[in-house]
């Protein structure tokens, strides 16, 4: 019998080490019992780090699509597989049953077909959170077509950088999409986007919003009637294991977006047992992710991980703040929601709001707390387990990225014992490496160095699209025959893992290393202080002093901001020393975002240093004005 759930820390001892020890019989073992196959492999895993090149269970062949949604017809046909939560309060939740997804998945995937997708072409998704984007995508993995999914808040240019780059015959789209009070013309976004691109033949629209849209003669198509026409079955296209399964794009620190690419067997083992573990999703729960499915968050924690075990999972088309604050607490006692995962960005600002829209809500049902994206600082986890948890859900703070599939550090609810900030242990079969600056492995507790993995995991990204060197260059170039994640990280005393932040952001100051995130969490305790990003900027003396931007919960209000400063720095100076105390302090209306809310830092460091002649492209930013007014006040 394989642990495919694992109930306590002696077990997860126990698995962990066999899965670092005998890696092959591990993975084997979880791949045979707990999916469905055509053909199992001839071999289980093959690697080599400097190529580089991995390919798990070569020689199986599978469909994705049969794991999550066939093989759950017999026993759980009549449970909800996707619920769906409209952006407006009063149009009533949707519940797909897995019979239900069964057939409407099978007819998109029949509408792919007659329009002449086949396996291995490549469908851009530019559709909002609405049933249609879960269903393209598992449509196209039926017929083994590559999906892309771009974030529907992305800008025109941006999506027409991505669908040329991977060559998409197709786009998917929405008439418009509903954001708060907000509508949004996304198919005058796809116009204006494919005005660049000659590889689209084809444009299949959604109706979601009734709005008046031009389409265009021969390339447009509604999807709804072509549906209508479709049949309800269809057979599964027969994968590889190491077939692509689709491609997602993630912004590089320079150049272009890099097309990640997942591939097909590994990515649904790891997704579907990181899910199982890292959420501890028992049957009948009802589990919500509130990211995007244009994120790898979406991709493998609202779709692929929760289908491959027959779970309910939430689909929320809306925004935290609409039609208030309390939105997102009136969902989980509406939907009674079990498992809940966010962002620190949106836990931060609902933080902000008070406690009374919380309390509002029966939040009883919640067992498990989930964060994700960046480090979560120590005000913001507190104020969760604190005011959401009622100190009775576990925080899982879960480190991991577009490139690794699936979640890779992370307390296990209920299982491990939790530390604020902390990520706490590697997942099973993960084998991490604190580095230092001259390749060396940081061996024992209490190191501080780059994050690095020695040893491949089933999901792990196998190529950038049309780019393969670019691939080594980025991830196995900085450190001999290991994955370089691009971030920082400290174990602790006892072995537990805290990522500081990525190491670009690391801030050299009079010659000692400082990650800003131990400094922004210092300054977020400050009770007046609702955000702060740190970045550096050249000093004489010192090398590089400290820069701090920071937003105040309530900015109206009339404060004597020299005091302020003062405050602010004594807490660093109490909290991390003096060394880490912020040379100039900016107090801003906002901080520049990325759609997917994190602080965009490379921006900041420029205005610091005054050197604001080219901050690159800020288009695709969640709140591009912000970066004038900072320019403007900037000391
Ligand atoms: C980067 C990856 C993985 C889903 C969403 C982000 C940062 C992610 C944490 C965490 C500290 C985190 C890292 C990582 N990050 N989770 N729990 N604690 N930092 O995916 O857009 O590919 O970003 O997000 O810096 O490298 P992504």
């Amino acid at each position: 019998m394989s642990n495919y759930h694992i109930k306590h820390l002696e077990e997860y001892y126990q698995v962990y080490r066999k899965s670092i020890q005998e890696p092959e019989n591990f993975w084997e073992e979880i791949a045979e019992e707990h999916f469905v196959w055509r053909k199992k492999w001839d071999k289980v895993l093959d690697w080599d780090f400097n190529k580089p090149e991995v390919k798990w269970f070569q020689g199986a062949k599978l469909n994705i699509t049969e794991n999550c949604i066939d093989r759950h017809l017999a026993t759980r046909g009549d449970k909800t597989a996707i619920l769906f939560e409209p952006n407006d309060l009063n149009e009533v939740a949707e519940h797909i049953t897995y019979n239900q997804l069964h057939k409407r998945v099978n007819q998109f995937a029949n509408v792919l077909k007659e329009q002449g997708v086949k396996k291995g072409d490549r469908v851009c998704i530019y559709v909002p959170m609405i049933p249609e984007l879960a269903i393209s995508v598992l449509a196209c993995a039926r017929i083994g077509a590559i999906h892309s999914v771009v974030f529907a808040g992305f800008s025109a240019t941006a999506l027409a950088t991505r669908i040329n780059d991977s060559d998409c015959k197709m786009v998917i789209t929405a008439d418009g999409s509903y954001r708060g009070s907000k509508t949004i013309d996304l198919k005058g976004i796809v116009d204006e986007a494919l005005e660049q691109c000659t590889c689209v033949e084809t444009v299949l629209v959604a109706k979601r919003i009734q709005s008046n849209i031009n389409m265009k003669e021969g390339r447009d198509k509604w999807l709804q009637p072509l549906l209508d026409k479709a049949s309800a079955a269809c057979e599964a296209e027969i994968m590889d294991a190491e077939d692509p399964l689709f491609i997602l794009y993630t912004s590089g620190s320079t150049g272009m977006p890099k097309g990640m690419v997942h591939t097909t067997a590994g990515y649904m083992v790891y997704s579907a047992y990181t899910f199982k573990n890292a959420f501890q999703y028992k049957e009948n729960d009802v589990y919500w992710c509130t990211a995007d499915i244009g994120w790898i968050t979406g991709h493998s924690y609202i779709v692929y991980g929760p289908l491959a075990n027959g779970a309910t999972t939430v689909m929320f088309e809306g925004v935290p703040s609409y039609p208030d604050y309390g939105r997102f607490w009136n969902i989980v006692e509406k939907h009674k929601v079990n498992q809940f995962y966010t962002a620190p960005t949106a836990i931060r600002a609902l933080a902000k709001q008070g406690v009374e829209l919380v309390d509002k809500y029966d939040l009883s049902s919640l067992k498990v707390l989930g964060s994700v994206g960046e480090p979560i600082n120590e005000e913001a986890w507190h104020w969760y387990n604190d005011v959401v948890g009622k100190k009775k859900s576990p925080i899982i703070d879960s480190w991991w990225q577009t490139e690794t599939g699936g979640i890779m550090i992370t307390p296990i609810p209920y299982v491990t014992p939790t530390k604020p900030t902390y990520a706490t242990l590697p997942f099973i079969g993960i084998q991490p490496a604190i580095m230092d600056e001259n390749g060396n492995e940081l061996e024992g507790n209490q190191v501080e160095g780059r994050l690095c993995i020695k040893f491949p995991w089933p999901s792990i990204a196998r190529t950038i699209w049309g780019n393969h060197q670019r691939y080594k260059d980025t991830y196995f170039s900085a450190f001999e025959n290991m994955y370089f994640t691009g971030d920082g990280s400290l174990r602790d005393e006892v072995g537990y893992y805290r990522i500081t932040g990525r190491v670009d952001d690391v801030i050299i100051v009079s010659g000692h290393n400082l990650g800003t995130a131990p400094i922004e969490d210092a300054i977020n305790e400050h009770q007046a202080v609702a955000e702060s990003a740190i970045v550096g900027f050249p000093h004489d003396i010192k090398g590089s002093a400290l820069y701090g931007y920071i937003t105040l919960k309530d900015s109206g209000e009339d404060r004597n901001h020299d005091n302020l400063r003062k405050e602010i720095n004594q807490l660093i100076s109490d909290k991390i020393g003096p060394i880490a105390k912020l040379n100039k302090i900016q107090f801003t209306e906002g901080l520049p975002k990325t759609r997917s809310g994190k602080i965009m830092r490379r921006i900041l460091r420029k205005i610091a240093s005054n050197d604001t002649s080219n901050l690159g492209d800020t288009s695709t930013l969640l709140n591009p004005e912000v970066v004038n007014d900072i320019i403007k006040e900037s000391l």
